[in-house]
């Protein structure tokens, strides 16, 4: 595996496109479920420079913060709660372009303006959830959804909970 991510340029499409071979660089061969997390918020923070990015998982009927790149955030949702406990409820991406605007929102900091929510679903069941952040306004779109759904693909859940 090389150690330096190769920064890509261009297109949202082409960053990903970019990407994504990497990432399944880096989760090869390893089958620690935290350290693959760690790396793959990593990847995308480096390569999108989000305000934030990071995992939470399912256990015991709450959402717990798991690997995450940014500012501190809080480390357990309700299901139901905020963008990250609706996406869990309704097993659905969810793209918020003003977060303000979302009833319920969880503002862990002031600065995130737009989000997406994508839930990991295993055997018809959510056990977890990829959470972006952006300090711009309508960060994100379907071509997101499209590509951060395949990267949450590549990742092996199955030591979660
Ligand atoms: N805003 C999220 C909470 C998590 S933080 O943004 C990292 C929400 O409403 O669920």
């Amino acid at each position: 595996m090389a150690e330096d991510l190769s920064i890509a340029k261009g297109t949202k499409q082409e960053q990903y496109e970019s990407l994504i071979p990497q990432i399944k660089a880096l989760l090869e061969g390893e089958p620690d479920l935290i350290a693959n997390l760690a790396n793959v918020v990593a990847a995308l923070k480096e390569q999108f420079n989000w305000f934030w990015v990071g995992f939470y998982l399912v256990k015991k009927n709450e959402l717990v913060l798991a690997p995450f790149q940014g500012p501190v955030a809080c480390t357990r949702i309700r299901k139901g709660r905020g963008v990250c406990g609706t996406s869990w409820e309704k097993a659905t991406t969810l793209i918020v372009d003003d977060v303000e605007k979302f009833p319920g929102h969880i503002a862990c900091s002031s600065l995130s303006k737009s989000e997406i929510v994508v839930p990991v679903i295993k055997h018809n069941e959510v056990v977890g959830v990829l959470d972006v952040d952006s300090e711009t306004f309508a960060q994100f779109d379907s071509t997101d959804k499209l590509y951060l759904e395949k990267i949450i693909e590549l990742i092996d859940f199955t030591s979660a909970n």
